[in-house]
């Protein structure tokens, strides 16, 4: 069985360590990159990572998910509270989903209480960090190993 799984980040979040750190922390994109890389190797992961600024290119990348991949792990940015077309990909996905985000925006304003992605997701991570990411990659793998017996 695949073990390959994509990690899709959305707006924004290229500007990871510049924007807004108090925030989202001092942590580049690259930075989360490698990590994610270090552990997919780790847990026997194959990683696919992106990110785009463009909806679009989001949901192209699930569609390539659907035919291969076996997870998707997705910090879907500002599109979270807006994207029913990224809600539409993710519905015609199989595997498991899983959102992150690197803040907790259930702290901050109301219109960050909303997700749309959140109707599909198997699992929510939000707080945490960057860290988040690699919760979100080590419940992927839980799931594969769980299904293996
Ligand atoms: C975010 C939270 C979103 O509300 C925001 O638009 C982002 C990042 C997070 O990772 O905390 O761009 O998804």
């Amino acid at each position: 069985m695949s073990r390959l799984v994509y990690l899709l980040n959305g707006p924004n979040l290229n500007l990871l360590g510049k924007r807004q750190p108090h925030i989202y922390g001092h942590e580049t994109l690259a930075d989360v990159e490698r990590d994610c890389r270090a552990l997919a190797g780790e847990l026997a992961l194959e990683l696919r990572f992106h990110q785009s600024n463009r909806e679009y290119e989001l949901i192209d990348w699930i569609h390539e998910a659907r035919e291969t991949a076996v997870g998707i792990v997705m910090n879907p940015a500002a599109f979270t509270h807006t994207s029913v077309a990224i809600l539409d990909a993710l519905n015609t996905f199989e595997g498991t989903v899983i959102e992150v985000h690197i803040s907790n925006v259930h702290k901050r304003e109301e219109f960050r209480h909303h997700s749309f992605v959140s109707k599909r997701a198997d699992g929510v991570i939000a707080g945490f960090g960057t860290q988040g990411y690699l919760l979100g990659l080590h419940r992927v793998a839980k799931l594969l190993d769980e299904k293996k017996g």
